[in-house]
């Protein structure tokens, strides 16, 4: 049989260059902590490949179709953000700061699954003995459930070739000995992602994978091998908190918006049904600088209320302290206020929170932004049964959404009284006129002489 041939090289993830050992600096592009290290596999055998051997070119309609055949994991909240259950022969990455629950949850998946099929928990950080003391504490049964105590990835590999399903914690913690550099590092990683990828596919096994995200986020974290996942999931949230959200950042298999809402207890990390009291506080509207937003992550509308708090400036440069809102956006809903609203922010700090610990991510959250942003400027508040949803655009117009329909029918539900909204949006939601008070708008000036002033001729 012919010899397969490993190397080790050194190659800059920035501009590609090749070094013969590591350095601290690639001497090609001059970047700093670039260079990480990568096997190379020649095997004679794939050199000599006949020209006749590749697969040819298939015409779509001769394809044969796949029918996906989801697994339940039997965690309501995690099989909708994987998009209705587990693909089999998938690569799942979970990921998330230290001690926010991910063990946790995989330990409850693997407890599930492990009644129906073959699971594997490969633990690399802890010991059987804590695993087992985990396993207690959440009530799981460990007849069926097989552990393992290794770091070797070789070795989980190998041992897992008839299971369904391999759990690897973490990514950070397992190590391939053919690698000179240590466990953790990047190089390190992509290798130990790219093999358990291959594997999944070639031995049909669902692989989930548990990873680190480090505070800056890229260095040595899970970010570096999103690319190579079928499916990325992030766990979100205070670790303070016992709410936190996890938000599927990729899905080869659903939608990538999904978010998931559990509450880590005593006995294990539970979906939760009823969330709408999570995002939003009971007194809202007594006091000026909050609204409520009805926002859409995947599937779902989830209210939530923004609060904000504007303070003198002492020093001569203005804070900005987004949480939850992305930093830019609110800058630039600051300029958009100035400019078009006229109400001046140079001398206030701004603060800006979503409750809950959520992060809006959507244009559709502006105008509630704005709203908050507005009745903390002019220190007047916005009725607790008001909620607001709407793009704002650089001219101070409030553009249409996705979903208007569904975050119209949710604030029904949910008991609001009034919805401000795109005007441009007012067709898809004409049939709930009776049932709650709509109040389209067109630009955000419009929008707070409405709201304030009871001016209803500005435009
Ligand atoms: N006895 C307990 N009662 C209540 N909550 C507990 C108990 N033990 C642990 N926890 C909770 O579980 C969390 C740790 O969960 P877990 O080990 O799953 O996190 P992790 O993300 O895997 O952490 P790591 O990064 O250390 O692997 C703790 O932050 C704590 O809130
Ligand atoms: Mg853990």
């Amino acid at each position: 049989m012919a010899k397969v041939k490993q190397t080790t090289k050194y190659v800059c993830s920035e501009c590609g260059t090749i070094s013969p050992g590591w350095m601290g600096r690639c001497p090609a592009c001059g970047k700093f902590g670039t260079i990480v290290e990568e096997i190379e596999t020649v095997s004679p055998s794939q050199v000599a490949v006949k020209k006749s051997d590749y697969p040819r070119p298939v015409k779509l309609s001769d394809i044969s179709r796949e029918k996906i055949v989801r697994k339940k994991t039997g965690i309501d909240e995690l099989d909708q953000v994987l998009g209705g259950g587990i693909v089999p022969s998938s690569l799942v990455l979970v990921g998330g700061d230290p001690g926010i629950g991910k063990s946790t949850l995989m330990t409850q998946v693997a407890g599930v699954l492990s009644k129906t099929q073959k699971v594997l928990y490969a633990s690399a950080e802890e010991s059987s003995a804590q695993v087992k003391l985990r396993c207690d504490r959440l009530k799981i049964d460990g007849d069926d459930l097989m552990l393992m105590n290794e770091t070797c990835l070789n070795n989980i590999i190998e041992e897992a070739s008839d299971y369904d399903v391999l759990i690897v914690d973490s990514i950070q913690a397992v190590y391939l000995e053919e690698m000179n550099s240590s466990a953790g590092s990047v190089g390190q990683i992509k290798e130990c992602a790219s093999r358990l990828m291959r594997f999944a596919k070639s031995n049909k096994t669902t692989v989930f994978i548990v990873g680190h995200v480090t505070k800056e986020g890229a260095i040595a974290g899970p970010k570096v091998l999103e690319h190579i996942m079928d499916t990325v999931l992030y766990f979100e949230g205070q670790p303070q908190d016992n709410y936190k959200l996890l938000r599927a950042v990729k899905n080869r298999f659903g939608s990538a918006q999904e978010v998931g809402v559990f509450e880590m207890r005593e006995d294990g990390i539970f979906g939760v049904k009823d969330y709408n009291g999570i995002f939003i506080s009971e007194d809202r509207g007594t006091e000026a600088g909050s609204v409520v937003i009805p926002s859409v992550s995947g599937n779902r509308c989830m209210p939530v209320e923004i609060q904000t708090l504007l303070s003198k400036t002492v020093f001569g440069m203005p804070r900005r302290m987004p949480l939850g809102v992305d930093y830019n956006r609110t800058a630039f809903l600051l300029a958009v206020l100035e400019k078009r609203a006229y109400m001046p922010f140079y001398s206030y700090d701004v603060y800006v929170t979503a409750m809950g610990g959520i992060k809006l991510t959507e244009p559709a959250s502006d105008l509630g932004v704005a709203l908050a942003l507005a009745s903390s400027y002019k220190n007047l508040s916005i009725e607790k049964t008001t909620c607001a949803f709407g793009e704002i655009g650089l001219t101070g117009e409030i553009r249409p959404v996705m979903q208007a329909e569904k975050r119209v029918a949710e604030s029904i539900r949910l008991g609001f009284k009034k919805v401000i909204l795109p005007a441009r949006n007012l067709s898809q939601v004409e049939k709930y006129k009776g049932k709650i008070e709509i109040v389209p708008v067109k630009h955000v000036y419009q929008a707070i002489k409405l709201i304030f002033d009871g001016d209803k001729s500005a435009e």
